[in-house]
């Protein structure tokens, strides 16, 4: 499937990417150099200091601070430092991002991992690789997982009967992981440190172990209540019930300890993806899934590419965001909502800066994402399979249109917005982290295995957890995901077809080209809404990026047609608090049943502010 001209939607350049010598524009195969003896001693040098474990230290306390030369912030402390010491040997925003990613698969099991796949958007003043010419790197790299040969458009429903959660647990859930692939290829293109290096840190944090958290007792403790309905859980998800889930005792501030994961990882430090997708690993992946009912082959992983992309420009407020296109509706999303808010005027619902945001500036919000979410239910998809119209529903007409229709009086029903109304019944764990290095070089990465733990399928002898991202494509036409989403038939699933995602990776830049901030989330539908509202939280209220992370949100996904606000949003109007004022024009509002964790680093004039989400506890690093 030639993938190649994806992402040069309105408004994206097509002479973005640097591409490096030898490879086919926009589609090429990362990671799977021939053994580098360099690397290979490197990691076992780093193996042998590994076999002390070290007694994780202490978190460190606060969510947000602010650094002169360079900033990490990951949704946990240890991934965040991870990030921070490969910046501190000299290394690039991507050496960073790539080893806080391979750190968050070690200490946030339940969000991301070897058996997942992800987003990275990348801006760099400077091509590590032509440093004589003057040569950016903006570019969007696709490692999404990717459905298996064997899994066509009715393959869920052919199933359900028998396994009515097929595509949420097991091995039919799991789609060929693009992690590994993902990760090497931007360190092999845009890093400047050998691979054994910026994986040191993921390896020595598999074998020294980390402490169990709030947010990883948090997913522990839905998935025992899993296990307490099937008895035979313990034994089909054996590995997740005793290494992470401690056989149902696992307690706050347990450390978890994964040498399989850290051989695994060695093996990839040594040999690059090829580690991954062929030979031991490959074989063990195919194994497991097989085993367990799924029918991913090692034929599917040795197939397995990450894409290049150009990323989706949106130009909001005289700035530049850089994010994600399709198969991510988080960018379109995203520019949907900015281009019907800078339309409707927001700025006349904006105080001071520093004010808080006003009720009427949230109603705006919402009518943005209800608009923005109807066109994501019934447009998009992989646009290697369906054509994606991202020129009409980012053209200025189309959003001319939507603006019109915002109503700051009252809201409407689902079938007021998006432009084929509602779809008839019968039709058809996450981590985010950014980047700035210390020359002005900027990474927003999100990665998942979908829900916690994923499809909490485990390769058992490399110590990882399979994905169960099958979920996020159209499994039966007309009905929900696990995260309440309605979308098309567009989104079925199909041989080599990546899942419609809400991932939405953005690096925003001033009018002089210099990163002014990067963002994105965790939280399924809620990243689109908690990466817009933190953004527009920090760039148009000009609230500190600790405030922007952690302040309330609220949340609109069309379908259910309910308002998510959560607890203590500020605000009054018509002497209501905000939540019963949205109620009184027509919304119905609930407190939000899941939770979203943005990651945000802003330049400002004092230095560089990197927040993490209060909501899962991450804390920066940076220098
Ligand atoms: O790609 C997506 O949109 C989903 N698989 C993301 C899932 C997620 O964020 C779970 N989060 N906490």
């Amino acid at each position: 499937m030639d993938r190649s001209w994806i992402g040069h939607g309105p408004g994206t350049t097509t002479n973005a990417i640097t591409k490096s010598p030898g490879t086919r524009p926009g589609f090429f195969r990362g990671g799977d150099t021939l053994i580098d003896m360099n690397a290979l001693f490197a990691t076992l040098a780093v193996a042998a200091f590994a076999i002390q474990p070290a007694a994780p230290a202490p978190p460190p306390s606060s969510h947000a601070a602010t650094f002169a030369r360079y900033a990490v912030a990951a949704d946990h402390h240890l991934a965040s430092a991870a990030g921070a010491e490969i910046l501190a040997k000299g290394g690039n925003a991507v050496d960073a991002a790539v080893a806080t990613s391979f750190a968050l698969a070690v200490v946030r099991p339940f969000s991301c991992g070897l058996g997942g796949g992800g987003f990275m958007v990348i801006a760099l003043p400077d091509n590590p690789r032509t440093p004589a010419v003057n040569d950016v790197v903006r570019v969007a790299i696709d490692y999404r997982e990717t459905a298996p040969a064997a899994v066509g458009p009715d393959y869920f429903s052919k199933l359900a009967a028998e396994r009515p959660d097929a595509s949420t647990r097991g091995g039919t859930a799991a789609g060929i992981p693009g992690t590994v692939a993902g990760l090497l290829s931007a360190l092999d293109r845009f890093g400047t440190l050998d691979r054994a290096v910026v994986l040191a840190p993921a390896i020595r944090l598999a074998r020294g172990g980390f402490a169990a958290d709030r947010a990883y007792m948090a997913a522990a403790e839905s998935r025992l209540r899993l296990y307490e309905k099937d008895a035979g859980y313990q034994k089909r998800f054996g590995f997740l019930w005793r290494v992470y889930l401690r056989e149902g005792r696992v307690a706050l501030g347990d450390v978890i300890r994964n040498p399989d994961q850290a051989e695994a990882l060695e093996l990839i430090a040594r040999d690059g993806a090829a580690a991954f997708y062929h030979g031991a690993i490959a074989d063990a992946i195919a194994l497991a899934v097989q085993a367990d009912g799924g029918g991913m082959t090692k034929e599917d992983l040795a197939g397995y590419e990450p894409v290049d992309a150009v990323p989706l420009e949106i130009t909001f407020e005289k700035r530049l965001f850089l994010t994600m296109p399709p198969p991510s509706s988080g960018g379109l999303a995203l520019a949907q909502t900015l281009g019907i808010l800078e339309r409707v005027n927001i700025r006349q619902y904006v105080g001071k800066p520093g004010a808080e945001a006003t009720p009427q500036l949230m109603v705006l919000v919402a009518e943005a994402f209800k608009h923005a979410f109807a066109d994501r239910a019934e447009w998009l998809g992989d646009p290697a399979f369906v054509d994606v119209p991202t020129d009409k529903l980012l053209s200025g007409e189309y959003l001319d249109a939507r603006a019109k229709l915002v109503d700051v009086s009252r809201t409407h029903g689902p079938e007021y917005y998006g432009t084929r109304g509602i779809p008839p019944k019968d039709d058809g764990g996450t981590s985010h982290l950014c980047v700035i290095d210390a020359a002005g070089g900027a990474v927003a990465c999100t990665e998942t295995i979908n829900l916690e733990f994923g499809s909490m399928l485990a390769v058992e002898p490399f110590g990882f957890l399979l994905n169960n991202q099958m979920d996020d494509f159209t499994t039966a036409s007309g009905q929900p995901n696990a995260f309440g989403l309605t979308q098309s038939d567009r989104n079925l699933a199909a041989p080599g077809k990546r899942p419609l995602s809400s991932m939405s990776p953005t690096i925003v830049l001033d009018e002089s080209g210099v990163v002014k901030a990067v963002a994105g989330a965790s939280g399924g539908p809620r990243i689109i809404t908690g990466t817009a509202l933190a953004l527009l939280y920090a760039l148009v209220l000009e609230h500190p990026a600790g405030q922007a992370v952690a302040e309330p949100r609220i949340h609109h996904q069309w379908l259910p047609n309910v308002l998510e606000v959560e607890k203590n949003f500020p605000g009054k109007e018509g002497g209501l608090p905000t939540a019963m004022w949205l109620r009184k024009l027509g919304h119905e509002v609930r407190t939000p049943t899941r939770e979203c964790a943005v990651q945000l680093i802003v330049r400002t004039p004092e230095g560089l502010q990197a927040a993490c989400d209060p909501r899962k506890g991450g804390v920066p690093a940076g220098e």
